[in-house]
């Protein structure tokens, strides 16, 4: 018969022993992880250090096992950072942004910013970031480009630096005549295509086509007559008044100017100043 006190005691033992085997969370190394990562570990579970995103150790990662006696081996992983050297320069362009933070090199995720001399323009990306490989993502590349001189309008002009060269972000402008309205931006830049951003042209404004008439004009209504003495202008666009005569109400169509020429809307009945007694369709209440 086994004494009860020997029970005892040899289960202390066996829980002391138990209790000594498992292992701690292990120690932080800078720059790494650990997987999994747990307060204790049972004798015989693994973990993993690997270095973080951006970091490497001679050597790769390390794996070590809970051993029996509860103590992880010392650990001789050491994560460094990744460095890049100074970025090549790419010809015609400069450095606009670039500072080394690891001496003269960059570290991971360090970036730099390229921008082209003039008559240069940009073909890729002008921001470089310093990758894992310890290189640099894709250089962008600066190339001259020039654009034809942009030529005349008809009744109108166009003016533009003299140069014997246009290039890159050159500006040119135009105007028109009288009687003559821009279609188009009154600006445009030699694009980096080489080519102009637009190509405005001088459309023909147009004599007002009735006497006179209450129209809607960017959603007011005005006297035609008045409101466009000078002519309308290549592109305006007003609303007529038209009578439905069985339901005796009004209702809208439109007109615009197009080089020279107004369509007045068919149903647009213009009275003449005599018949006073005829109600004007814009007095009429709409359909
Ligand atoms: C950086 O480069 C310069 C010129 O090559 C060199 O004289 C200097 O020692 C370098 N600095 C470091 C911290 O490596
Ligand atoms: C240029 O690269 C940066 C950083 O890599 C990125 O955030 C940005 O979206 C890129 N720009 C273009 C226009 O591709
Ligand atoms: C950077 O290095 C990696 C690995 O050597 C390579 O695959 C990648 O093409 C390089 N990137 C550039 C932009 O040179
Ligand atoms: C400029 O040229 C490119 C390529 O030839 C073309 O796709 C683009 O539409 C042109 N831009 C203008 C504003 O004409």
């Amino acid at each position: 018969m086994i004494s009860p006190v020997l029970i005892l005691f040899s289960s202390f033992l066996c829980h002391v022993a138990i209790a000594g085997r498992t292992c701690p969370k292990p120690d932080d190394l800078p720059f790494s992880t650990v997987v999994p990562l747990k307060t204790f570990y049972e004798p015989g579970e693994e973990i993993t250090y690997s270095c973080k995103p951006g970091y490497v150790s001679r050597g790769g990662m390390r794996k070590f096992i809970c051993p029996l006696t509860g103590l992880w081996p010392i650990n001789t992983l050491k994560c460094t950072p990744i460095i890049c050297p100074p970025p090549s320069i790419p010809t015609f362009a400069t450095l606009r942004v670039y500072k080394p933070s690891a001496g003269n090199n960059s570290l991971y995720r360090d970036t730099a910013v390229f921008e082209c001399l003039p008559q240069h323009a940009m073909f890729g990306n002008d921001t470089i970031t310093c990758t894992t490989h310890g290189n640099w993502t894709k250089l962008p590349e600066c190339r001259e480009v020039k654009c034809p001189f942009p030529s005349r309008p008809d009744n109108g002009f166009v003016n533009y630096p003299a140069k014997p060269t246009l290039y890159y972000k050159d500006k040119a402008t135009f105007g028109c005549h009288d009687g003559y309205s821009l279609d188009g931006p009154e600006e445009i830049e030699c694009t980096k295509l080489g080519n102009w951003s637009a190509m405005p042209s001088c459309k023909a404004s147009c004599k007002v086509p009735v006497k006179k008439a209450t129209v809607v004009y960017q959603g007011e209504r005005v006297k035609i007559q008045e409101k466009f003495k000078n002519g309308m202008l290549h592109g305006d666009k007003v609303s007529f008044f038209c009578k439905n005569k069985e339901k005796k109400c009004s209702y809208t169509e439109d007109a615009q100017c197009i080089d020279g020429t107004i369509e007045v809307p068919k149903c647009f009945k213009e009275h003449s100043s005599l018949a006073f007694w005829k109600t004007d369709a814009s007095d009429v209440k709409p359909c």
